[in-house]
């Protein structure tokens, strides 16, 4: 600006900005005194900002001090005043938002996420079979009631089939994935990639996670020697990379016997309390049309590069020796090659690409790597601070296991391990990956037995962490029993009040490896050490407000030692 007000009018200063710019990109930078500031250059994102996503933009940045300056008050948030009242105007529950953020004031500071949902739908329950919510100012639904929960989910899922993932796959390959794709690409790719995820295909991949368990053991007798604290996470996260790794790209990382410590720092960027992709993939689903515009992407170029290179030499190096090994990785080979995987009945023979290979093989690191440790590292806690717990599926553990070869744990033993199944059960109740499962309505949908519509577009949250803690389903929710998932005690609870890998067609493709992971873990290192409290960890858990994953306040510590 400089010059303006002296030498030049800011009026012929914007023109040639404009000018000079106006073929070059979408938008350019300027400077505001130190300030930085983005100026529009494309026809397509003018319309988007001040039309198409008005929502994301209707403020200017203007001073305003209503007590002191009345007259700064004018039409300052009367619009996103209106906003609010859509739930109001319908006659729909709702919990009283405020300016700007909706019922998220105070999220990622003061509070969790995990806790404002929680705390929305216990004040919501039993109202009506739908309530609502603002993110920032845009309605969400709600569903309350456990028959329409189906409906979402399994019976008319053709309505409610996307969740309005994020996906550029043209400027950011690795987005073309699983979880965020829609409709037709969606269908197509998950009917291929089913049959990877059979309990047959899970047996013959089980050695891609037993094959780590000694280096599990040897990672924490080392860290005990060492006389360190135990962060249990952060030893478990060697764990689940070295799995994933092994399964999904084909590579034998090692990060439990200190190589590969990029894998490492890629797995803090991603997942860490500063886990600023992970924000910015919450970001880039809110604002999609915005965020293709300016070519926003998901992971940083350097993260995408890495993957990309690390799995498509893998895949050239299989290619090359026809390697055969029964691995996730081989599968997506087939896939691209073939168009089904051996063995398997396909109604379809077209193949897919090697970018959706790509990101397949990335989706199972994104999903698994860092939800897997979480669920472990929790039930260990739960199980430090409930010793006759931990002391009666130890004695499981220990007979399942008597006299079998070399005290391994086979995948069938796991099987028959039923208490610990329980276990890992209610740490997944207690402890679910995210608060909610999203879906979006793809027309107007008469929810059944009640005057409400959900209109077209609609966000949808099904409220997977108020169900597990509805006192109404569960006696004293927020104490740790795995009695609640004895075979008894599951039958006299109503279907869909229990979704940890959520339901119907969009359910966790990978829930059966997952817990073979979980399982796994849990057994080896139960069957070796003896896990306490540590007073560095406060209980009962409260979580890092910070963190946009569950993470408790101060870290996952434990006291460790040998049995
Ligand atoms: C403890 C570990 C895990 C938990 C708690 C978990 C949980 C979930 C949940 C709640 C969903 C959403 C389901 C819905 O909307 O109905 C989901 C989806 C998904 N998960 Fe997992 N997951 C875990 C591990 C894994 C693993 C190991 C994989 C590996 C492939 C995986 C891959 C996926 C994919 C691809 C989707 C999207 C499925 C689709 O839209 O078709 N997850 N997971």
């Amino acid at each position: 600006m400089q010059g303006v007000g002296t030498k030049c009018h800011s009026y012929d200063l914007f023109r040639d900005i404009y000018n000079e710019f106006k073929e070059k990109d979408v938008i350019a930078g300027l400077y505001n005194f130190d300030q930085l500031v983005y100026m529009i250059i494309d026809l397509e994102l003018v319309k988007n900002i001040l039309v198409r996503d008005f929502n994301y933009f209707f403020n200017r940045k203007m001073y305003v001090n209503e007590e002191g300056e009345p007259l700064t008050g004018h039409l300052f948030s009367l619009r996103a005043r209106r906003k609010f009242n859509f739930f109001k105007e319908r006659g729909i529950p709702y919990v009283e938002p405020s300016f700007p953020l909706g019922n998220f004031q105070g999220v990622g500071s003061k509070y969790h996420s995990f806790d404002v949902f929680r705390d929305i739908y216990d004040k919501l329950k039993g109202k009506d079979v739908i309530a609502g919510v603002y993110s920032f100012t845009q309605p969400v639904y709600l569903i309350m009631d456990v028959e329409l929960v189906k409906n979402v989910l399994i019976r008319d899922f053709n309505t409610f089939i996307n969740r309005g993932g994020f996906v550029n796959e043209k400027d950011e390959p690795l987005t073309g994935h699983l979880f965020s794709l829609k409709d037709d690409k969606w269908r197509f790719l998950r009917n291929k990639l089913s049959p990877a995820f059979t309990s047959g295909k899970m047996k013959a991949m089980y050695y891609t996670i037993s094959d780590k368990g000694k280096d599990y053991v040897d990672l924490v007798d080392n860290v005990l020697k060492e006389g360190k604290a135990i962060n249990i996470k952060e030893i478990t996260n060697c764990y689940t990379v070295d799995v994933v790794a092994s399964v999904a790209f084909g590579m034998e990382s090692n990060t439990m016997k200190g190589e590969h410590p990029e894998l490492l720092n890629i797995f803090k960027e991603l997942f860490g309390p500063d886990g600023t992709s992970f924000l910015k993939f919450f970001f880039l689903n809110a604002f999609p049309n915005f965020s293709k515009t300016i070519k926003l992407r998901v992971f940083s170029k350097d993260i995408s590069d890495f993957f990309i290179n690390v799995i498509s030499r893998n895949i050239e190096n299989r290619e090359k020796t026809n390697d055969n090994r029964q691995d996730f990785l081989n599968m997506l080979i087939q896939l691209k090659n073939k168009g089904s995987i051996d063995g398997e009945f396909s109604t379809e023979n077209r193949k897919i690409t090697l970018n959706d290979a790509l990101a397949q093989a990335f989706v199972f690191y994104f999903a698994s790597a860092d939800a897997s440790s979480t669920t472990i590292s929790f039930a260990l806690a739960e199980l430090a601070h409930h010793s006759e717990i931990q002391e009666r599926l130890r004695t499981e553990i220990l007979e399942k296991t008597k006299g079998k070869e070399n005290d391994e744990i086979s995948y069938e033993t796991l099987q028959e391990m039923t208490y610990l199944g329980q276990v890992v059960n209610e740490t997944l109740r207690m402890y679910t990956m995210g608060s909610i499962l999203l879906r979006q309505a793809n027309e107007d949908y008469k929810i059944p037995n009640s005057k409400h519509v959900i209109p077209k577009g609609a966000d949808v949250f099904v409220p997977m962490i108020g169900l597990h803690f509805d006192d109404r389903y569960w006696k004293n929710p927020y104490k740790f029993d795995p009695e609640r998932f004895t075979p008894e005690e599951i039958a006299k609870r109503p279907n869909h009040v229990y979704l940890p890998f959520g339901d119907g067609m969009r359910n966790c493709i990978g829930m059966r490896y997952a817990l073979l992971t979980v399982k796994f873990a849990l057994a080896t290192i139960l069957r070796n050490f003896k896990v306490t409290p540590n007073p560095k960890m406060k209980y009962p858990i409260k979580f890092n407000p910070k963190n946009p994953l569950m993470e408790p306040d101060g870290g996952f510590w434990l006291n460790i030692e040998r049995i």
